[in-house]
Parts: C-alpha cells; sequence; structure tokens
C-alpha cells in the first residue's frame, strides 16, 4: 500500500495525518504530541476535527487556522463555564478575540424556546455580527443549543464545537445536526449547520461524572456494531484502559468514532439516502424507553444500550443473526457497566410509542438491524408481533 505524511494546512506544529491511497482517512495516527486529526469532507462546508489532551488552551490557534475571528459568542454550561469555558475563553481572548460568555443552565431543558430567545437577544446586545464566531462549550444540550443559535443569528454565522461529554465527542458535535425540543417532543426544530471545527480534549471529561462518562461509550460501542468490526474487537481487548479513561485509549476511540460518523454524515449529509440512518442503530428501542420512562430516568446512552440488544435479538427472530452476535454485545456492554435489560414497560406501551418514531413510514415499523459484526442494515415493514416478542421475552 502506497502511503504518504501529509502535515495537516497550516499546523505549524507536529500534526500529521497518514495519508494512504486507498483510504484517506483511515489510518489518522497519533505522532509525537498525540494530537489526532479527522477531516469531515464536505466540499465548501468541510471541516477539521482535532483530538488530544490539554489542548483547550490552544482554543486560540485553532480558530486562527479557520479564519479570521475578531469576536466571539461563547455558549457554555453552566457546570463546566469556571472550568473548561474559563480556558477556552482565556486562549481565544490570548489570540486577540473579544470573547463575551453566555451560560446556560445545565439540562435538557435548556434546548428550549426561550433560552434560544434570551441567546438571540443576548448576541445583540453583545454587539455580535455576521462575523461573530458562536462558540459552543458543554454536552451535547449545549452543542445542539448553540448550533441552532449560529444557524439561525443574523442568517447564519460560523460556529466551532468544544464538546467536553464524552457523547458531544464522539456523536453530537460531528455532523451539523442542530436544534431544540418543543413540548411536543425531542429535536422537532433545527438546523442541519456544520461548525467550521472541532476541537476534542480528552482532558476535559477527567470531570464527568462517571454515569454520564459511561452512557457515551454506548455510542462508541454502537459504532463497532454498525460499522467495523475490528473497532468492536479493540474495545473489548481495552476495557480496563476504557473504564480508566486512558487518554491514550480516549483519543483512539474519539477519534475512530468521529472517523466513522465523518463517512456517514459525508454520503448523507441530510439524511436523505438513508444511509444516515444506521447511526439510529438501537435508537427506535432507545427512544420509546426514554419516553416511556420519562426522559430522565435512564441516561440516553444507558437507554442506546438496551436498545441495542433489544435490536439484536429482534434480528435474531428475523433470522438475520445468530444468537452469539448479540451476547458479544451484551458482554462488551455489561463490562463497560451499562444496562442492557429492558426496565419493567408494558410492551404494547413501548410499540405503541415505536409507531410514532421517526423512521415509521407511513405507519409500518422500520429498523436498524445487524446482518453481521460491522454492518447493519435499515429494515422496513417489520411484523409488529416480532417486536412485540422481544418485548415480553
Ligand atoms: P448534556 O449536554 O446534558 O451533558 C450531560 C451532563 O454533563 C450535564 O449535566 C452537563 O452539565 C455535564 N457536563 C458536561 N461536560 C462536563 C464535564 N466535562 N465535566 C462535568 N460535567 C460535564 O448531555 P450529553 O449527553 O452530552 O448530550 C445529550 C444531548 O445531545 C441531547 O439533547 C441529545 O438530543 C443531543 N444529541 C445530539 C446529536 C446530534 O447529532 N446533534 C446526537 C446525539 C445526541
Ligand atoms: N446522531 C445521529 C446523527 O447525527 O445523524
Amino acid at each position: 500500500m502506497s502511503s504518504a505524511w501529509g502535515r495537516n494546512a497550516g499546523d505549524g506544529h507536529a500534526t500529521a495525518v497518514l495519508v494512504t491511497r486507498r483510504n484517506l482517512r483511515q489510518f489518522a495516527v497519533a505522532v509525537p504530541d498525540a494530537t489526532e486529526i479527522v477531516r469531515v469532507e464536505l466540499a465548501e462546508r468541510s471541516y477539521v476535527i482535532r483530538i488530544g489532551t490539554e489542548t483547550l488552551c490552544e482554543a486560540g490557534r485553532f480558530i486562527a487556522e479557520i479564519g479570521k475571528v475578531t469576536h466571539a459568542l461563547l455558549i457554555v454550561d453552566a457546570n463546566v463555564a469556571n472550568t473548561h469555558g474559563e480556558v477556552v475563553a482565556r486562549s481565544l481572548s490570548a489570540g486577540g478575540t473579544r470573547v463575551d460568555v453566555f451560560e446556560v443552565p445545565a439540562g435538557e431543558t435548556s434546548k428550549s424556546v426561550a433560552q434560544l430567545s434570551r441567546l438571540w437577544d443576548a448576541a445583540i446586545e453583545a454587539g455580535g455580527d455576521r462575523q461573530s464566531l458562536v462558540v459552543a462549550v458543554g454536552g451535547g444540550v449545549v452543542g445542539d443549543l448553540a448550533g441552532f443559535v449560529a444557524a439561525s443569528f443574523t442568517r447564519g454565522v460560523r460556529f466551532l464545537q468544544v464538546p467536553t461529554t464524552l457523547l458531544a465527542q464522539v456523536d453530537s458535535s460531528v455532523g451539523g445536526k442542530v436544534g431544540i425540543n418543543l413540548a411536543g417532543g425531542k429535536n422537532l426544530v433545527g438546523a442541519f449547520w456544520q461548525p467550521v471545527g472541532v476541537l476534542i480534549d480528552t482532558a476535559t471529561l477527567d470531570t464527568l461524572p462517571e454515569r454520564e462518562y459511561r452512557s457515551g461509550l454506548a455510542e462508541v460501542v454502537k459504532y463497532g456494531v454498525i460499522l467495523d468490526a475490528d473497532f468492536f474487537a479493540y474495545l473489548e481487548a481495552n476495557v480496563a484502559g476504557l473504564l480508566a479513561r486512558d487518554n491514550a485509549v480516549m483519543r483512539h476511540i474519539i477519534a475512530r468514532s468521529c472517523q466513522l460518523k465523518a463517512q456517514v454524515v459525508e454520503n448523507d449529509e441530510r439524511e436523505t439516502t438513508g444511509l444516515r440512518a444506521v447511526l439510529n442503530y438501537g435508537h427506535t428501542f432507545c427512544h420509546a424507553i426514554e419516553t416511556a420512562g420519562g426522559y430522565g430516568a435512564l441516561l440516553h446512552g444507558e437507554a442506546v444500550s438496551i436498545g441495542m440488544i433489544c435490536a439484536s435479538r429482534l434480528a435474531e427472530r428475523l433470522g438475520r443473526v445468530d444468537a452469539a452476535l448479540t451476547e458479544r454485545q451484551r458482554s462488551l456492554l455489561d463490562r463497560l457497566g451499562l444496562p442492557t435489560e429492558l426496565p419493567e414497560i408494558p410492551a404494547e406501551e413501548l410499540l405503541a410509542l415505536m409507531s410514532r418514531d421517526k423512521k415509521v413510514e407511513h405507519g409500518r415499523l422500520r429498523f436498524v438491524l445487524p446482518t453481521r459484526l460491522g454492518h447493519v442494515e435499515l429494515v422496513g415493514d417489520v411484523p409488529p408481533d416480532d417486536v412485540r416478542a422481544v418485548l415480553t421475552d
């Protein structure tokens, strides 16, 4: 296989990507400063994801590579405002950017029209304009909310993601889905608005509560099941490093997850071909479990973990995989401290909620189901009796 070392454009320090002719992004590797780069190739909306450790203090240098930024509207989760938010604000200021900081209360309820409206007004008061950069520091809640501010303020401004939860680092900060919730449901108003860059610092995970951290691991396992059997095997072999939040292991799993998500997004940015739907493996069951339990009873990743096992068992019933595949997933999820058993919720209630899922087409149930480790398909017209059997077995 022919290969070449390429330095990231404008980098000026020791970051490199091993470029192969066979697959340009397959082999992003760590170099002495242990930074990994993943590119999301979307023509004029392309961007870089930089993954390192103790790298928040490089935020100023990172945006300087993106373009001239004289004003930043930094939107930060209240739980990390005095820690990670402060480091980012200082770094941007040191680079000559005027920074206005807006704290958002922690929690899903902040993805609201009220917060959005408050932030629009605050952006105007701070003298924001079309040249301003919106910076999100926090988990998926702040990333989705700030991203929608960026997509809508003055008809759209540049947006930088600085995700500080594992879930946000491996999923929500990449791919451009931004938005808020309505009383009628989650993520009902939003946009596709790609960031101009994503800066990921594994050290931010040091302060993340254990349950939140493990919840993020469920999405990492998902990438292995849907797209990469070797990555799944890596996770099985590195449970100790994963649970210890070893920085090298963190950088690898975040980089690989981002690469895999990037490849899907590049091929179906706006979820029109069905490809992007593969990222929702386990999510049809998950959303029903979350809604039935009341949002907050289980963390999202915990419900994803249970949902993946349900989906794999459904695939078994439909003769698509054997029981060993489900057991392999269950074993890894168990070792990572994630739940795999359905909570006590009546099957008919879950079935009714699933019928309202976004992936339902003309009343017929559709699921993302595995065919083997590392490969899934969107399967339409699944008989409700098979779903019911999975929910009651
Ligand atoms: P979150 O943003 O609510 O963060 C979880 C908790 O961790 C919060 O209490 C937060 O204050 C705290 N926190 C964040 N970083 C911390 C840190 N470094 N140290 C200590 N505490 C920290 O939740 P989440 O799981 O990151 O994201 C969930 C949201 O993401 C949901 O709203 C979901 O809809 C959205 N999401 C979006 C996409 C997408 O593609 N846009 C994908 C998946 C999920
Ligand atoms: N998290 C699903 C998506 O980004 O499409």
